[in-house]
């Protein structure tokens, strides 16, 4: 028995590989094409590992794909791979509908085709996880009820799109040709090995860098934040007992505003890292919105706590805790990351971005 997981070389593909080889015994294959957001360091500690391998390659490849499923002879295919950057989305779509919807079409294809021909209970038992976002509903207003799975969609980026579309094609290809699909749409996750052009890594890799910390508007758009951890134990619960052709909506129940989420990350630095020139929050800039910015997310758990018994472990104060100890844990994968092409995009994001007038 093994499984395939595609983007298992970005942030929660990697925390959900390694935590997958702690957890149990059985192997994982991992195909990742290794973009910008893919990093072989995340994944340092089964590098050696005999249950780990890893195939560098595009899912958009129907015949590496192809290949890769007949030789292998996956039980499941945990489908994480994605551009998933909404400021790169805005400034440059096309990769997001090659690889998020043409990829998830090539690799439900090729799942299609390998799932035909497998027999009894190889056949029967076989799972593709498809893993996306709560962004597809859209945004709430305050005082709106969380997104359930029944909330409809409306996705408002090229990321949310293009992620909606995703969906869209795995839901179809349940319905037409009965492939074993189950998905989940997650609210924003955090944690350790996240590309520091998120919110949360960003503010802890800039402010130790005596960089400004960029808030976007007013400050006051709201997440709902999942620690990675738990993200993943959700992803292997729903594997393991997620009904065919579902949906399941996970979260943390931590809706909180962006500025606060910036304000506890930096009271946190000066506790553990504290600085000579002063408290971080002194680096805080306020600068021009993101176009279409949306406002709030809210996820309603309900169904996964309700059905499948899943709920998260860590408390957003513990999660940020350990997020925090993490990065200042890791300088060595932080300055790696920091590569020429990370500077690139900082530095024409967010001179482009620039202050709120
Ligand atoms: P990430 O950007 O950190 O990693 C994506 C990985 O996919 C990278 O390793 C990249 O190399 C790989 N990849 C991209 N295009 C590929 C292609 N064409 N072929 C093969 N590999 C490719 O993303 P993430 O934050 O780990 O998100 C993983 C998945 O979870 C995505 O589908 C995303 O939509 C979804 N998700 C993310 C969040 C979040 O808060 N980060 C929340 C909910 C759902
Ligand atoms: P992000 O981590 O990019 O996730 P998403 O857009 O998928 O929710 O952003 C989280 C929130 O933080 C979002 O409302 C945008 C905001 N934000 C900033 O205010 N400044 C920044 O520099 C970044 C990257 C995000």
């Amino acid at each position: 028995m093994t499984i395939l997981v595609t983007g298992g070389a970005g942030f929660i593909g990697a925390n959900f590989v390694l935590d997958w080889l702690s957890a149990g015994d059985e192997p994982v294959i991992t195909l990742d094409k290794l973009t910008y957001a893919g990093n072989l360091e995340s994944l340092a500690a089964v590098a050696d590992d005999h249950r780990f391998r890893f195939v560098q390659g595009d899912i958009c490849d129907a015949a590496l794909v192809a290949t890769l499923l007949a030789e292998q002879r996956p039980r499941a295919i945990v489908h994480f791979a994605a551009e998933s950057h909404v400021d790169r989305s805005i400034r440059g779509p096309g990769e997001f509908m090659r690889s998020n919807v043409d990829g998830t079409f090539t690799l439900l294809e090729g799942a299609r085709a390998y799932w035909h021909g497998l027999v009894g209970d190889d056949k029967s038992g076989f799972r593709f996880l498809h893993v996306s976002t709560d962004e597809v509903y859209g945004s709430l207003e305050p005082g709106d009820a969380s997104f359930a799975e029944s909330h409809p969609y409306r996705p408002n980026s090229p990321y949310a799109a293009s992620k909606a579309a995703s969906d869209h094609l795995a839901r179809a290809w349940h319905h037409t040709y009965g492939l074993p699909v189950v998905t989940t749409n997650c609210s924003n996750n955090y944690g350790p090995f996240q590309f520091p052009e998120k919110l949360i890594p960003l503010v802890i890799v800039n402010a130790l860098a005596g960089e400004s910390l960029p808030v976007y508007g007013d400050g006051r758009q709201v997440r709902d934040w999942l620690f990675v951890g738990d993200h993943c134990a959700a992803i292997r619960t729903v594997l393991a007992a997620g009904r065919c052709g579902e949906t399941y909506n996970v979260g943390g129940r931590n809706e909180i505003a962006n500025i606060d989420i910036v304000q506890t990350v930096c009271r946190l630095l000066d506790e553990l890292r504290p600085s000579a020139d002063g408290p971080y929050e002194r680096l805080i800039r306020f600068v021009a919105d993101r176009p279409g910015h949306d406002r709030r997310y809210a996820i309603d758990a309900s169904k996964i706590e309700r059905e499948l018994g899943w709920r998260p472990a860590e408390t957003f104060d513990s999660g940020i805790h350990r997020t925090v100890r993490w990065y200042l844990d890791h300088g060595d994968w932080i300055a790696h990351v920091k590569s020429g092409a990370y500077r690139e995009w900082m530095s024409r994001h967010y001179r482009q971005a620039g202050p709120t007038p």
